[in-house]
């Protein structure tokens, strides 16, 4: 049973609905650099459309702080919603107001309004309700389709859920889906991979994940502070001194719940790190002091393997190494193909997130065979901590 509405529960015919995406996409002098969050978009809003609606599209884009900031106009963005739903979308100046209410009615019944920014108002991350009730005149009915953007308590997200009928998109819906059956519902053994700089960021989502997996393999930059924390040299690495009694503790939660970790076996070493840098292979032992850790080695890679093949279903988030930099990919590259193999195979369900991951999984050419793929960043961080994000939560309990 599920405990927020869809838009099954609406007839939606003849009525606007409000939606809010995540049009949050990386911009190059003035136009979309890349298109997926958009192309994630559309299923909902055609949907809505060949059901007879019309519909109003609220986004944020970058984080102008309350301020008209031109660089940070929807409206390129617009032209490029406008090109992959293959019809016209009328750009409103601003998202509420007299420019607002224009737009929507140039678009018509059975049209496409895009306001801008929403983020160009300060009310709208103060999550203030009389904000929220200038967006809410504009429409009927309320439908949030941005995962990636509930981790934030904001007008558009929170406060607008409780002054229209309220829904789930259908990008939400399937998010909500694929990472509960994911973490909460998975087939088992159930592997997470946890990579990253560093064990700061991620204290929670490692506390949380001891909780909920049978193995927690932990890479990046992250698993030196762990392996510093057992008393091993890392030399150069980076390595946060301060987060060692917290590597210890998360280490004995994870014993007291009977979830095993895995560490680096060995590793890549250079003396910096540059692109094509001469490097060493070494066991963890073995770390020269004048080196840094850059990347697991081929015995880690193959300890990986082992227990990816014994896994049923894989949460990954952060790279193993410093990916961004050849030949620092290759760990998580090769990772990436063999949880892209055994999905292929039916044998693996594998869901992967975060703005590095999806990075190194786009750069692998092994995005479209995993599983599942979330394009949220923060609010995927968020959920793997076990949080309830307040985007969810409103829609819990946004029923007008
Ligand atoms: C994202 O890109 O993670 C979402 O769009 C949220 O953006 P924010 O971190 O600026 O709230
Ligand atoms: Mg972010």
């Amino acid at each position: 049973m599920k405990d927020f509405k869809t838009i099954d529960d609406f007839d939606v015919r003849g009525k606007r609905v409000l939606i809010r995406v995540d049009l949050n996409v990386p911009m190059t002098s003035g136009e979309v650099a890349d298109a997926i969050r958009i192309e994630r978009t559309v299923p909902t809003i055609k949907e809505l459309l060949a059901k007879g609606a019309s519909v109003i599209v609220m986004s944020h884009l970058g984080r102008p702080k309350g301020k008209v900031v031109p660089e940070m106009s929807l409206k390129p963005v617009g032209r490029a919603l406008a090109r992959v739903l293959g019809r016209e979308v009328s750009f409103a100046g601003d998202c509420i107001g007299p420019a607002a209410a224009d737009a929507v009615a140039a678009a018509g019944p059975g049209g496409v309004a895009l306001l801008e920014n929403l983020r160009f108002h300060p009310e709208e991350e103060a999550n203030d309700p009389a904000f929220a009730g200038k967006l809410a005149e504009l429409g009927h009915l309320y439908v949030n389709d941005a995962f990636s953007c509930a981790h934030r308590a904001h007008a558009s997200t929170a406060a607008i859920a409780s002054l229209l009928p309220a829904a789930a998109g259908r990008l939400m819906e399937a998010e909500l889906k694929a990472l509960t059956d994911a973490l909460d519902h998975a087939a088992r053994p159930l592997m997470a991979i946890v990579g990253g700089a560093k064990v700061s960021t991620k204290v929670a989502v490692l506390g949380n994940l001891v909780r909920k997996v049978d193995v927690l393999a932990i890479g990046g930059g992250m698993a030196n502070t762990f392996l510093a924390a057992q008393g091993i040299d890392v030399g150069k690495s980076l390595n946060e001194r301060d987060m060692a009694d917290t590597a210890g503790e998360i280490m004995a939660r994870a014993t007291e719940s009977g979830c095993e970790i895995a560490l680096p076996i060995d590793a890549v070493v250079a003396r910096e790190l540059k692109e094509g840098a001469a490097t060493q292979t070494v066991m963890l032992d073995r770390v020269p002091a004048d080196s840094m850790i850059l990347d697991v080695g081929p015995a880690s890679v193959a300890d990986l393997t082992a227990r990816l093949k014994r896994a049923r279903t894989l949460v990954w988030n952060g790279p193993l190494g410093a990916f961004e930099t050849p030949p620092f990919d290759r760990a998580t590259n090769a990772i990436a193909r063999e949880a892209a193999a055994l999905t292929r195979a039916g044998k693996l369900v594998s869901v992967a997130g975060g703005g590095d991951t999806v990075a190194a999984l786009a750069r692998s050419r092994t995005m479209d065979d995993f599983s599942y793929v979330t394009m949220a960043g923060g609010a995927f961080l968020e959920w793997l901590e076990g949080r309830e994000l307040p985007g969810i939560a409103a829609l819990k309990g946004g029923d007008a």
